[in-house]
């Protein structure tokens, strides 16, 4: 990764004049994001707010169809453009008929990963498929926008973990590794740090959950934190 990677400039990402809220997890595999969404879209319906729970890739059966290939361990290689588009478009059928209705209805989305990890592992993990990670990211931006017309959560939880640790919760959970996650810790390491600069250049978004403790005290925070930004709005 060269150094200039990690000083590019954040675009501000927003729903705009969209009545809903978008909130999205991130994290490397196995940090326990989808554990966590599933309990914050709980703690939100609790408080009384109307939520959808959802992910990327997926989401929506197209986008499930190209989640399938995405993550298909019997294809051993794609062009770095192609999973980069794969992504983008599982993105824009997501966003098209399932996440900007619920936010245009004024719902809570909860998601678990969206651009964030876009850039994470396409860019920072892929090392932006041959050229300067910054100017990846530049390009997955761009296309990012084409998919989504801009739209991109306000409120980002971050859950950070050590990615062998990551690897060995699925190892005891009996879990096989899909095709990224099968690219091993060298990568993740490189996602991880990926998702650590994103969280830097936007700290306002992006919180950073250290994801080593246990699930309670990690989801109480989690919703602690998103109620008070949706108490505040
Ligand atoms: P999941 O295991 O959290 O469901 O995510 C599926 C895999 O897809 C995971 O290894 C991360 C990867 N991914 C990307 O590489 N780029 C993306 O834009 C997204 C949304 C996920």
């Amino acid at each position: 990764m060269t150094t200039d990677s990690v000083s590019f400039n954040a675009v501000n990402q927003s729903t705009g004049q969209l009545p809903g809220t978008f909130i999205t997890l991130e994290g490397v595999d196995g940090s326990g994001k989808s554990t966590q969404a599933a309990a914050l879209s709980v703690a939100l319906k609790n408080a009384g707010f109307s939520v959808l729970l959802s992910r990327e890739p997926g989401g929506t059966p197209v986008a499930e169809q190209i989640r399938d290939i995405l993550l298909d361990r019997e294809i051993e290689s794609m062009a770095w453009s192609t999973e980069v588009l794969l992504y983008l478009a599982s993105r824009a059928e997501h966003v098209s008929t399932l996440l900007r209705p619920a936010l245009e209805r004024g719902e809570v989305v909860v998601c678990d990963r969206f651009l964030d990890s876009t850039l994470a592992y396409q860019a920072f993990g892929r090392e932006g498929g041959g050229v300067r990670v910054i100017e990846a990211m530049d390009a997955i931006r761009r296309a990012n926008d084409l998919a989504t017309g801009g739209l991109g959560p306000e409120l980002t939880f971050l859950l950070d973990l050590d990615p062998s640790e990551g690897l060995n919760r699925a190892v005891i959970a009996g879990r096989s590794p899909d095709r990224l996650e099968g690219e091993g810790t060298v990568f993740l390491d490189r996602v991880r740090d990926g998702f650590l600069a994103l969280a830097e250049a936007e700290p306002d978004r992006i919180h950073v959950i250290p994801a080593g403790g246990t699930v309670t005290d990690i989801s109480e925070e989690i919703a602690r934190r998103a109620l008070s930004y949706l108490q505040r709005k």
